[in-house]
């Protein structure tokens, strides 16, 4: 996602997080909120020294396999990538600048993983090879995945969140189950489905918006509130 996807993901796992977990990140993130450090895994993309962490925002492989039973990148992917930081974050025995550097970079890729074209394929680069046009300004599918669809709103990273938490406290339990390889899954089929709906220079807007809004918010939304479980989880 860009800036207001991230945003959105982590001020809605804010209000779902259990006072252990609150605690945990109140004292590793020097106070700032989930919305505030969503972006940081992005921010870092312009300092070379941090190159080898691109492979980290995706991961890509044939859309009609599961990640569980594709050949692996080498230079790692979002699936290995939230492993790994998950793990070194849970070690208190690791430096604490260590744990907050990973722990940030944690919150962006759970929101990474709900945005289909982050779970993708590898031959056009997650659409981003795929040129359209969006209102007609020149884009590309990746981007409007991206940003293009969320901008449309023309509403802030809160009025979103506030939007889209509205589930009662069963349909999130119901929304929070399953494991990261499930959730990628439920991204990469959505990802299969959005190849299908456009092809290199279409022009999209109005009709293409109203087909995947739904689509859409819920993404965010099961990234939010993903995200305030793999939190509560790892500081339980
Ligand atoms: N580069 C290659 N594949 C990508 C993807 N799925 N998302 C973003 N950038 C990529
Ligand atoms: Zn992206
Ligand atoms: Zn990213």
């Amino acid at each position: 996602w860009g800036k207001t996807g991230h945003r959105v993901t982590g001020h809605i796992a804010q209000n779902h997080l259990t006072g252990k977990a609150k605690r945990a990140l109140k004292d590793l993130l020097d106070g700032h909120s989930l919305a505030y450090v969503s972006t940081f895994a992005d921010e870092i993309k312009a300092d070379r020294s941090y190159s080898k962490f691109f492979a980290w925002h995706f991961v890509n492989y044939p859309l009609d396999l599961r990640y569980e039973d594709s050949d692996k990148s080498e230079h790692g992917d979002l699936i290995t990538a939230i492993e790994e930081c998950t793990r070194i974050v849970k070690n208190k025995n690791n430096k604490r600048e260590d744990r907050v550097f990973y722990l940030k970079m944690l919150v962006h890729l759970i929101g990474d993983l709900h945005q289909p074209m982050h779970a993708s394929r590898a031959e056009d680069k997650g659409g981003n090879s795929i040129q359209v046009q969006w209102f007609g300004e020149g884009s590309n599918l990746h981007r409007v995945w991206d940003k293009n669809l969320i901008e449309s709103y023309g509403m802030t990273y809160t009025e979103l969140a506030t939007e889209l938490d509205h589930l009662t406290g069963k349909e999130r339990k119901k929304v929070q189950e399953g494991t990261i390889y499930d959730w990628v899954q439920e991204s990469h089929e959505i990802c299969a489905n959005i190849y299908d709906s456009a092809k290199t220079g279409d022009k999209l807007g109005y009709q293409y918006g109203y087909k995947y809004n739904k689509v859409l918010f819920q993404q965010l939304q099961r990234g939010g509130l993903r995200l305030a479980k793999v939190l509560n989880e790892l500081f339980e």
